[in-house]
């Protein structure tokens, strides 16, 4: 029924799809959500402490398990007997280790930290040296240097703590030459005994150069995006292994030396990518996310424990008349972004630096919960939520997977419950996005909302860590995201994850963005992203071949979207054939359009081919503009490829 495929047999192979796809411009189907491209960030793959934290110390407060991992003492064992690890858990519950070190005539060897996997050190940038000190008894003066490897200094400087009450001191100096495997050495000169905590080393290019502040490489690839929401932080992170291990926002907040430092729910969970070392510091907590989120002019989206530990762990649940506090956290966490600074959360951010609200207006119950034992601590949440802000937007959740039973399930149980958005998620073939891209086509109406909040092609299969970011993964998920545009009716919301990657610390694989301790890089995964994030569109327009929307016929997938502020008319088209494809289009309106076109094409002839430190954009958009002829389109779609027109309605 649909036209033929002529192929020319020349050099250059080029399928002509002989029937012309028609574009009702004037008659826009449905508002295109703010907030349909977002960003899903989760602590995986070193993505906090170790990535977007921008802190190069490991371990800076000795709260590891083993309190000294992280850091070498030369002629240090158990029976020094000049530098101790001291342990005031009574006193200081939440960071109750620290370092009391003897001084005297046979010294105190230096303290060396080598950071996550080496420290990456740019010549003449500043590094901001910072430490909780006290000197119970005599004189002496910390020594701070940056070293490479054979031990040649890199820059230095000192501190001079004084005074037996903790006090922080710093100190600023310069990088005199580029390392990526720099380590922090702390020196003792001088007699006595010195106490020492929060041992903390920061660049201070960091984002927006804030102290304690993230890695600004990082977070310019985020902005870059147009994010139209951060979600945090996570992903399985929420539930933890067991509910002591869980995300709790409350020990995140508040002076860093007073979060309490927990295992990472990562550490173990590979055996393919063991991390004994991963722990989560909270430096970035949940404060850094609502400025980052504001920062970068995404919609903030909180996702909080329900009361269960991860369900493919422990799966333990908290019992339903203890689960008050837990409820009373999501409350909590509302008065904090939100809250007037007479209030007690509200007064905490105040003095956080941010008297004005945060605006938080969605908050997500759960991340990948399943069964009845979900539904039933859900309903307690959106009681107590709609009772107290009828203005937050809840989002449940649908389960780890779609169309399974457990989604089913959830299917079931969720008309009997308000919450107006519920998360989907897919990690799946490539094929799984090339065949779904008309899956929410024939979704409820009446049903939720559609947050497809945790999704990735998978390469070889989900928790492979052979898994790769190849073009792909990239061009399946662009053609599937045709059809989460064309259903902006119902789908508001989504984001690939994760979204993260320490190159040199990594357990989960693909990932958006991947990254080492000097440099970072965009997968063609994440130009898919950016691509269809910064091209959105306000309104979704109808766009046909023969009658029905594009989704594959001919290897072609498409939607399209009208820009009220730049009045563009915007097609993404994807084609994921190997050869070139002729592809026409009539745009039906009854302005004039711009007889010019932006085109904005991402392609690759290798479908293995992926982006590298190396090359970091091997995949990456390329822009042209084209003749039109007015309302009449007629282009050539390369081979394996995603492309963007924007076209003019006058
Ligand atoms: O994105 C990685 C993990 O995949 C998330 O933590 C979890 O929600 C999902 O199973």
């Amino acid at each position: 029924m649909f036209c033929s495929v002529a192929l020319l047999t020349c050099c250059n192979t080029v399928g002509t799809i002989e029937q012309v796809a028609v574009v009702d411009v004037d008659n826009p189907k449905a508002p295109i959500a703010e907030t349909m491209y977002g960003l899903f960030f989760e602590d995986i793959n070193f993505g906090a402490d170790g990535g977007l934290y921008a802190e190069l110390v490991k371990n800076r407060s000795f709260e590891f398990d083993t309190p000294l991992m992280g850091w070498e003492i030369e002629g240090y064992n158990r029976n020094s007997f000049n530098l101790f690890v001291l342990n005031r858990e009574k006193t200081n519950p939440n960071n109750p280790r620290y370092i009391r070190a003897i001084v005297g005539e046979d010294g105190c060897k230096p303290l060396v930290n080598n950071g996550f996997r080496g420290m990456g050190i740019k010549e003449g940038n500043g590094y901001r040296f910072s430490v909780l000190a006290a000197v119970p008894e005599g004189d002496v003066t910390l020594k701070v240097e940056l070293i490479d490897e054979q031990g040649n200094v890199l820059g230095a400087s000192s501190v001079k703590p004084s005074g037996s009450e903790w006090q922080k001191y710093q100190t600023e100096f310069k990088s005199s030459a580029t390392n990526t495997n720099a380590s922090l050495r702390v020196s003792f000169e001088g007699e006595g005994i010195v106490e020492l905590d929060m041992i903390s080393l920061f660049p201070t290019d960091t984002w927006k150069g804030r102290e304690n502040g993230l890695r600004a490489d990082i977070v310019q690839l985020l902005a870059d995006m147009q994010p139209g929401f951060l979600r945090f932080p996570g992903g399985c992170i929420v539930e933890g292994r067991t509910l002591a291990q869980r995300y709790q926002w409350k020990t995140t907040v508040g002076p860093i030396e007073d979060r309490k430092l927990i295992i990472n729910r990562w550490n173990t969970e590979f055996a393919h990518k063991f991390t004994p070392d991963y722990f989560q510091s909270f430096g970035l907590g949940f404060y850094e996310y609502f400025l980052l989120s504001e920062d970068i002019g995404a919609e903030p989206l909180p996702i909080l424990n329900c009361g269960m530990a991860c369900q493919y762990n422990t799966g333990e649940l908290v019992p339903l008349e203890e689960i008050g506090p837990y409820v009373q956290d999501a409350l909590d966490l509302i008065e904090f972004a939100n809250g007037s600074t007479d209030t007690e959360w509200g007064a905490l951010r105040a003095s956080m630096g941010h008297p004005e609200p945060f605006n938080l207006k969605y908050l997500g119950i759960g991340n990948e919960q399943w069964g009845p034992q979900f539904f039933e601590r859900y309903a307690f949440f959106e009681k107590a939520i709609m009772e107290k802000h009828p203005e937050i937007i809840i989002v449940s959740t649908a389960g780890p997977s779609v169309d399974t039973d457990l989604f089913y399930y959830a299917q079931e149980q969720l008309p009997k419950y308000n919450a107006p958005i519920v998360d989907e998620h897919f990690y799946r073939s490539p094929e799984w996005f090339f065949e779904n891209a008309a899956r929410y086509d024939s979704y409820d109406r009446d049903g939720y909302i559609v947050f497809a909040g945790e999704y990735a092609a998978q390469s070889v299969g989900q928790g492979n860590p052979n898994n790769k970011n190849n073009w792909l993964t990239a061009l399946s998920e662009a053609a599937f995201m045709t059809g989460l545009e064309r259903n902006a009716d119902i789908v508001q919301l989504s984001s690939y994850a994760p979204m993260l990657a320490n190159a040199d610390a990594w357990q989960w694989t693909p990932d958006l963005i991947w990254f080492n301790n000097m440099e970072t890089y965009g997968t063609p995964n994440y130009y898919v992203q950016k691509l269809y994030a910064t091209n959105r569109g306000t309104e979704v327009l109808d766009m046909s071949l023969a009658g029905a929307p594009l989704t594959g016929q001919h290897g072609i997938f498409a939607t399209a979207a009208y820009d009220e502020p730049s009045g563009e008319i915007i097609i993404k088209i994807v084609n994921r054939n190997a050869e070139d494809m002729e592809f026409s289009m009539e745009l039906k309106s009854e302005h004039d359009v711009a007889d010019t076109a932006r085109k904005i094409v991402l392609a690759s002839d290798d479908l293995e081919a992926m982006n590298s430190f190396e090359h970091p954009t091997n995949i990456a958009p390329v822009e042209s503009e084209i003749n039109t002829d007015g309302k009449n389109v007629t282009l050539t779609l390369d081979g394996q490829s995603m492309t963007i027109l924007r076209i003019k309605r006058n």
